[in-house]
């Protein structure tokens, strides 16, 4: 039986870099349409960072962070710790969390990276819940942030119309009791097998950069997309057939699902796991694309400023990515 986690979402924030990018642009230069793009993942466009804009992953991480500060009613000194899930950080050294630290914070605090692609905002979220436990903590700055396009080889119609950049934020506060706001049930999983179906092969210890690296792309994302669509399906029934089975709550309980945005045939088929109608599971990939782990903190906040959540609601997050990892969160807001 999971123990519920006394943890209130106090604020939540979002960015997006200032350049859209439509499928046209993509049907412009390769061998694909809007129709086929939408048809088959739902997106229509997708933001996209402009380096000379100072546009970077911690820079979005910082500007979704003060609109969730602002929010919440706190400042970054206010934060015990700052988590930053990304598979794109700032740089390979420090972490993006050191950079985040740096920009909004005016004394040190602990702070560092968590890589689990997708699942990564709902790792971080479950990982920061975890420490505000018994801790003496009280509040934890978890954030998504990633810049998608620097991994995304753009001559590649197999992948390059799938992503976007973007960060999300929350900051999360220590409850004390659980009867109000909590995480109720949580799940976090990892399964290696499937890394070469998706993976980017080179920048690491097993193939160091180096010419060749570059010249063959090691660089970008590598995707077996119909094998990833199957197991991402099927997780993402995983998540949700073991969600129902262990809370007791019920579908119609739940007043919003939001699912990482991957493809909406994906979304589509947890939804009819669940016999939910379309209203009751969030999407934005339409305007925002597949932005990893900054999709689900994207969404959370669209939802709350929105009205589509209320303080009260039952609000289930479920995720899958590279890994595979997979993660979920029923968390009563
Ligand atoms: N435009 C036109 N045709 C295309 C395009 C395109 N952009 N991309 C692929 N095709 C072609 C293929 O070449 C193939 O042609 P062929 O039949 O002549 O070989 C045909 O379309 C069908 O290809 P599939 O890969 O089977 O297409 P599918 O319907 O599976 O859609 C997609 C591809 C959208 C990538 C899908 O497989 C998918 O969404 N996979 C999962 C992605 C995902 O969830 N990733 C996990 C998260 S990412 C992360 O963790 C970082």
């Amino acid at each position: 039986m999971i123990k519920p986690l006394g943890v209130r979402i106090a604020g939540t924030g979002h960015a997006l870099p200032k350049r859209v990018v439509p499928n046209s642009e993509f049907a412009a230069r390769m061998d694909t349409s809007d129709a086929w793009i939408r048809e088959r993942t739902g997106i229509g466009q997708r933001h996209i960072v402009t380096r000379s804009l100072g546009e970077t992953t911690a820079s979005l991480a910082c500007d979704a962070s003060r609109r969730a500060l602002d929010d919440a009613g706190l400042t970054a000194d206010d934060m015990d710790v700052i988590i930053v899930a990304t598979i794109t950080p700032e740089a390979i050294l420090p972490s993006t969390s050191c950079f985040v630290q740096q920009a909004l914070c005016s004394k040190p605090v602990p702070a560092f990276d968590l890589v689990a692609a997708c699942s990564g905002f709902v790792y971080s979220l479950l990982n920061g819940a975890f420490m505000l436990q018994n801790s003496g903590y009280k509040n934890i700055l978890v954030i998504g942030a990633e810049v998608m396009s620097g991994i995304t080889d753009m001559e590649d119609r197999s992948t390059c119309i799938l992503f976007g950049d973007g960060a999300g934020a929350a900051v999360l506060s220590a409850t004390p009791d659980v009867s109000g706001p909590a995480i109720l049930h949580y799940t976090m999983n990892a399964e290696g097998s499937g890394d070469a179906l998706l993976h980017v092969p080179a920048g690491g210890s097993r193939l160091p950069t180096s010419n060749m690296t570059v010249n063959e792309k090691y660089h970008y994302v590598k995707m077996n997309g119909r094998e990833v669509y199957k197991r991402a399906v099927k997780r993402n029934h995983d998540l949700v057939d073991r969600t129902l089975a262990e809370s007791g709550v019920k579908p119609e309980d739940i007043a919003l699902v939001i699912p990482h945005q991957s493809n909406l045939r994906i979304i589509e088929s947890a939804r009819e796991r669940m016999g939910l109608p379309p209203e009751r599971v969030y999407t934005n990939i339409d305007r925002v694309g597949n932005t990893s782990s900054a999709s689900i903190p994207i969404c959370l906040d669209e939802c709350r400023r929105s009205g589509r959540v209320k303080a009260g609601d039952l609000v289930l997050l479920i995720a899958f990515g590279a890994g595979f990892t997979w993660a979920s969160a029923l968390i009563r807001l």
